[in-house]
Formats: structure tokens, sequence, C-alpha cells
């Protein structure tokens, strides 16, 4: 690696010199990672080849970026065309919101963590204009969520989009149902029901018979996955929030790192690098976990976006070749710093177990009020520092407490500044970083079939919980399980 992928196509800086990786260590990993079929795979990624095996898919979430509109085939068909449709009727819904209220976005995992990232992150930006609407995200089965979000929305000038790409996914669809009681009992005309209601799914039929009407519907595709699909109509409040050109502004900023993904070399390759050395420390250090830290509060929620991102992409047992991997997906976790230095960070310095940091920065300060520039300069002070303190440690003379052992690699990921542009470039970035590690794994990157068991489950265990009269229920569980329900029903 050249020390630092100061590579002038991409729009950020990735400063990996902390990770302690020599010229001759980083020609070692790109062998690896040719080995692997790097350069082949990537080509498929963004040529529609079906690289989702096990379900027969493409993954085309670069293709929702693709601003310019080049042709991209999937089984012989381009589509572009299908792609700009949509774009335009986000735009359409960006003029026919004006003077709403509330928007509520119901949605979970996929179809929730992406926006929701975005609308948190832009709030700072002063360069960027606000409708004045409120955008609430409904995502969690338990009710109060439900009530903290009827509580602040008003049912006449609400819109309420119904955001999943299954359209069965039990959480939205009981929430889902749940919000148009509440709209039918603040006696809205069922026309004016039919008008508020939006969906954005692959499965249209399930929307239309949920009550959405038609040219309400805005779809998306098998080839998108859900962790994937903040860039399809699941953006769709992000363009509400914060207008179309923003919205555009995002995807480009996305397309201008696929572009750099798909075109830098290797050895400036910024994805790359940062999948190579997280892997290096997974083999080298038998590192477990990773922390992500980004130096700006309105970037609190990017580490629980690239939570789902990495861990259901890559946290896989078994290969492409059907056979055990040797290493796959790492725990991600983190929080916005400087509060994370008043909580995790001791066990970072001084723990047992080599944690690799992430740090992402921006250089602009992310306020605009007199004070900004000095909370930024201690901000900026008190990320670098602590970047510092985990390479290179301290030696007490006397006090082992006090000796902070260092070699402890991060990583220092550099924003200009934190707008829609930038913050689709860094988004893209991490997807990218996860692909290039479900290659170094040999994992398929793009199922979760690791998510079905607990969901089949919870089905017959809501049945004994709804009849505690009914013992038959109870006679497939196993003896904890069993006690627990028991306990639950318990008067
Ligand atoms: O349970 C996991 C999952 O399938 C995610 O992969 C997905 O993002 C989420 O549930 C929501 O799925 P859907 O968009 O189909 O409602």
């Amino acid at each position: 690696m050249t020390n630092t992928a100061h590579n002038t196509e991409s729009p950020l800086y990735v400063d990996t010199l902390y990770q302690g990786i020599n010229s001759f260590q980083w020609r070692e990993l790109f062998d690896i990672v040719e080995k692997k079929g790097f350069s082949e795979k990537r080509k498929a990624l963004f040529s529609g080849k079906k690289i989702n095996q096990s379900e027969n898919r493409a993954v085309l979430h670069t293709a929702l970026r693709n601003l310019q509109g080049d042709p991209v085939l999937v089984d012989g068909e381009d589509i572009m065309p299908a792609i700009q449709t949509v774009w335009r009727q986000i735009e359409q819904c960006c003029n026919k919101f004006v003077g709403i209220t509330d928007i509520i976005h119901i949605g979970i995992g996929g179809s929730d963590f992406g926006p929701r990232l975005v609308c948190d992150a832009l709030w700072t930006d002063d360069s960027v204009a606000k409708t004045s609407v409120n955008v609430h995200f409904l995502s969690n089965i338990d009710s109060a969520d439900l009530a903290r979000t009827l509580a602040r929305a008003k049912p006449q000038s609400t819109r309420v989009i119904i955001v999943s790409k299954t359209f069965t996914t039990l959480e939205t669809m009981q929430n889902a149902q749940s919000v148009l009681k509440w709209l039918t009992e603040a006696k809205l005309t069922k026309t004016q029901l039919s008008n508020l209601l939006y969906a954005v799914t692959t499965n249209t039929d399930a929307a239309l018979q949920f009550g959405v009407k038609e040219e309400n519907i805005l779809p998306f595709w098998d080839w998108v996955g859900g962790r994937f699909s903040v860039w399809s109509a699941v953006g769709l409040p992000i363009a509400l929030k914060f207008g179309f050109d923003t919205f555009k502004q995002f995807l480009a900023g996305a397309h201008a790192m696929d572009q750099h993904f798909l075109n830098a070399p290797i050895e400036q390759n910024q994805p790359l690098a940062l999948a190579l050395s997280l892997y290096r420390n997974q083999l080298k250090r038998d590192v477990k976990s990773q922390a992500i830290i980004p130096y700006a509060q309105a970037l609190n929620l990017f580490p629980t976006w690239l939570q789902q991102l990495e861990m259901e992409s890559n946290g896989k047992t078994f290969g492409l070749d059907h056979q055990p991997v040797a290493t796959s997906s790492v725990s991600v976790f983190g929080s916005a710093g400087t509060n994370a230095q008043h909580s995790y960070f001791q066990m970072l310095h001084q723990g047992t177990q080599v944690v690799p940091v992430d740090f992402i920065a921006i250089k602009a300060p992310l306020s605009n009020l007199p004070c900004a520039e000095e909370h930024h300069r201690q901000l900026i002070a008190n990320c670098l520092a602590q970047s510092q303190a985990l390479a290179q440690g301290f030696r007490h003379p006397t006090d082992q407490n006090h000796t902070y052992s260092g070699n402890r690699p991060n990583t220092l990921i550099w924003l200009a500044r934190l707008d829609a542009y930038n913050l689709g470039a860094l988004m893209a970035l991490y997807e990218h970083r996860t692909f290039c590690l479900g290659v170094l794994y040999g994992v398929n990157s793009f199922d979760q079939p690791g998510v079905e068991l607990g969901k089949k489950l919870a089905k017959p265990i809501d049945q004994a919980l709804a009849n505690p009269e009914d013992t038959n229920l109870l006679a497939g569980f196993d003896d904890i399980t069993k006690s627990r329900i028991q306990w639950f029903n318990l008067p």
C-alpha cells in the first residue's frame, strides 16, 4: 500500500498509516486478494452477474446511483429506465407532499437504518435546505415505538410510507396495521386514507392487497439487497426532508466512490485497503471485533447502519464452495466520539483483546454557532490523540497501570465536510469494504439465511403466549423455553 490511499478520484481521504503495515506486507495482501479472484469478482458485481448464488440474483445497488444512466443489463434487459422512472416518482412525491406535516416511515433493518442515518446526519448541514416536514421512523414491534410516533404525528396531514422489500416482515406489517387503525379512528374517509398511504417494495401485489393505490407504490427489485437499499426509493424520506437535488447529491457521492472502487488500482483502492487491513488483523492478531468511531454527533447512527451491512453480509460459517470458512465477519460496534471515549475506550487502550478502530473525522465544523470552530478543534484534537495513543502507546517508567501497550491498529477517514455527497461516498466506501471482505472470507455477502430460524420459532411461541389455557401448544418446546412461556403467562 502506498501508506495513504490519497486518491484524487475518491471524495474521501483514507489514512491507514497507524495500521503498521509495510509495503512488503501490503504486497502480500494484494497477492492474497488477487488469488481469491478479486478483480474478476469486482467486475462481476458491477456487470450484473448473479453473484448472489444462493438466491440466483444479481447485486446491483451500484446501478441505483448510476446517474449518467449508462445501460446496466440484467438477463439481457437494461434496468436503467426502470430506475429512472422511480427517480421521477420520488421527485413527484417531493412536489406532492408540500403542506404535509408528518411522514411516518414504517420499516425495519435495511428498510430503516439507511434513511434514518442519512436524515439524522444531514440535519446538521446548514447548507442543505430542509422542508418543515417531520419524518418519524417507526421500526420496532415494541408498542412504545408506535405510541411515541403517534403522539407526535397529526393524522389529517400525515403521509404513511410502508417500506419493506418483501412486504411480509412481521414488525412492519404489524406497525402498518396499527397505524392504519389509528388513522381510521381519526375518522378519515376511505379516500383520504388511500391517498395518504404509500409503499416501497418489490412485492407490489402484497402492497395492493394491503390497500395501497397503484400510483402510490414505488417499486424496487430483487437485485437490491435490503441493507444496500437506501439508494432506491427506500431513501424517499431523504428526498422529502432535504429535497430531490440533495438526494441526487447523495447518489452522486456514492457513484463517485463506485468509480473509484471500480477503476483505482488495487494499491490505491480505499475500500480494499480498509478490508485488507481488517483481514490482516484477524489473521495476525486474532481480532474478533472492530470499533467504528465517527467524531461527529450527526454520524452517531453510522455504526448501527454498518453493523447490519457487515454482520448480516459476512457473518457466515460456510463459504461459496460450501466448505467451512477460516474466518468471517468481526462484530462491529461504535458510537460518536468524544462520547465513546468516556465509555469503552479504556478497554480499547488496555484490554487484553486487540480491537482495531476506524476513526471518521470531518474537516469543517459541524455547526455555524460562533463557538463552532473552538469546539471543532477540540473534537479533532481528541480524535487525533486517541488514534495516536492507541498506535504509539506510552511506557510509564514505574507504573504498569499507566502503561499503554500501543501497537493497536487504527485507520482515519477524513471527509472535507459532512454533506450529502460525502455521506454517500462514505456509505458506499463501507459497502465496497463489505464486498471485499466477502471475497477475502470466501462467502456470499448477499444472502442472510441465518435470520430465518428465530422468525420461524417466534410464531409457535406467540401462539402459546396468546393461549395460556391450551397446554398442548407447549408440547414442541424444550424445557427452558417452556418454563419461560409459563412464567410469562403467570397471572
Ligand atoms: O430479518 C432480516 C431482514 O430480512 C433484513 O435483511 C432486511 O433488511 C429486514 O429484514 C427487513 O426486510 P423487509 O425490507 O423485507 O421488510
